[in-house]
């Protein structure tokens, strides 16, 4: 069974939620996911900056989304939310990991 990772109203549209990464994903998982919404579409990814290692968010839950970018909050790296590439600051040419997942009545579901 694929693990659920939220319900699809849960992730406010245009906005941003952290989740924890499921165990059958990675056992030993300390790092979270990032969950974006567009509507009905979602797009995941592991919470963890390219440029340093670091997570995106500035505090538990919270991300900066401004002009069609997600923004780390470390250092400014900048992320296009539809599939993570970096498009400004110090993540050179790096993209965020991403994963795939799909909403299904309601629910979002790693693919896995
Ligand atoms: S760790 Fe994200 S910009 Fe440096």
């Amino acid at each position: 069974m694929k693990p659920v990772l939220c319900k699809l109203d849960e992730i406010p549209d245009g906005g941003a939620i952290e989740v924890d990464t499921p165990q059958a994903l990675d056992p030993d998982a300390v790092d979270t996911l990032v969950l974006l919404r567009f509507g009905d579409q979602v797009r995941a990814y592991l919470n963890v900056c390219p440029h340093a290692g670091r997570p995106l968010n500035w505090a538990p839950g919270r991300f900066l989304l401004a002009h069609g970018q997600l923004v780390c909050a470390a250092h400014g790296a900048a992320f296009k939310p539809e599939d993570g590439s970096c498009i400004g600051g110090p993540c050179r040419g790096e993209s965020l990991t991403s994963y795939a997942v799909e909403v299904v009545d309601g629910q979002v579901v790693l693919q896995i």
